[in-house]
């Protein structure tokens, strides 16, 4: 099969990049003597708002298969550059979508807890993907998670062959992230003021990565893992707030680390304040345990540390 990932210099796509060197680009697949080939690009190779360039980019290298790691990612500025953030998390997808319908292609594209708009009280079980409660994020007060459902809409009735995972509040040792943000910190002996009222599921890009990339490779006549259409939530198990993931990063040093409230930090954006995830059906359909967020996230600070040495 031939991959295309999308979006693959930002954090997600560095570390689908950083799994498949592992595993050798161009291996043999499980299935038949043919290799699975993964094609890297970025805006300047493939800019996933131009409808032509998608469609004949996709035929030309005979594609089956596309992951987008393209996104709008700066929640704060879409409030203002709504423009470029409906062309790119929106109509973006769109061509994606009907670049794969025209060839048969399966799209796996990546989405966000944003698109949950609910404020609830908590503590609830984990969202499951049909969870009455689910309240689609505001157009006004949080138009990258609106901007974000649009696309997951789009590509649904598209009518090609899909598969949405909806992850949360990603981080990695490299990018700018919240993780790496409190990890600096530390390095400094700062002392930050945390919302502990916001309520999520951290996530770390290397384990989507490695997840999706297991999806691809172990796609076979038996397990049929790309003809699992749906809706999709895929973040680490547990439960943390914000306060609660810095406390993680800062190990011993987390006496220094202050709790607040959500007012204490005013934003332009209405984020969820509840969008912990469940995994459950993720992890039954595709045969994968998730690892839990603390686990995940030691892994993370044993990176940072190293690289500093
Ligand atoms: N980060 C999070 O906390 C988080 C949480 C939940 C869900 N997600 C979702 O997870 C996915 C991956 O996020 P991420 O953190 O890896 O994002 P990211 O680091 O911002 O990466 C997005 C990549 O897309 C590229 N891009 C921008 N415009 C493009 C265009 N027109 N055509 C092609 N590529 C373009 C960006 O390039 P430039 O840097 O040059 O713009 C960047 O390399 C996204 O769908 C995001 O919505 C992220």
């Amino acid at each position: 099969m031939n991959i295309l990932v999308t979006g693959a210099n930002g954090q997600l796509g560095e570390e689908i990049k950083r799994k498949v060197n592992e595993i050798g680009n161009g291996h043999p697949d499980h299935d038949s003597s043919e290799a699975n080939y993964y094609i890297f690009t970025d805006r300047d190779e493939l800019d996933i708002t131009d409808e032509k360039a998608v469609d004949k980019f996709v035929k030309e290298n005979f594609v089956n298969v596309i992951v987008n790691c393209a996104a709008y990612t700066n929640v704060d500025k879409a409030q203002e550059d709504r423009d470029l953030a409906y062309s790119l998390n929106a109509l973006g997808p769109l061509n994606l979508a009907l670049a794969a319908k025209a060839v048969g292609a399966v799209l796996i594209h990546i989405s966000t807890d944003y698109v949950f708009g609910g404020t609830y009280n908590t503590p609830l079980p984990p969202i499951e993907q049909t969870d009455p409660a689910f309240v689609p994020a505001d157009k006004d007060k949080n138009f990258y998670g609106y901007s974000k459902m649009v696309g997951e809409d789009l590509i649904q009735q598209s009518g090609c062959k899909y598969l949405i995972f909806r992850t949360s509040w990603l981080y990695s040792s490299h990018h700018k992230n919240f993780v790496k943000t409190m990890y600096n910190l530390k390095k400094k002996g700062a002392s930050p003021k945390v919302v502990y009222d916001q309520v999520g599921s951290p996530t770390s890009a290397e384990n989507l990565a490695d997840f999706l990339v297991w999806i691809i490779e172990s796609n076979t006549s038996e397990t049929r893992y790309l003809s699992k259409q749906g809706v999709y939530n895929f973040a680490n198990n547990g439960v943390a707030s914000w306060y609660d993931l810095t406390m993680g990063v800062y190990g011993d040093n987390s006496a220094i680390v202050n709790p607040c409230r959500s007012e204490e930090y005013p934003s332009p954006v209405k984020r969820p304040n509840y969008s912990v995830l469940d995994v459950s059906l993720t992890e039954k359909t595709f045969d994968y345990d998730i690892h839990y967020w603390r686990f995940a996230l030691n892994n993370v600070i044993y990176e940072l540390e190293t690289q500093e040495q």
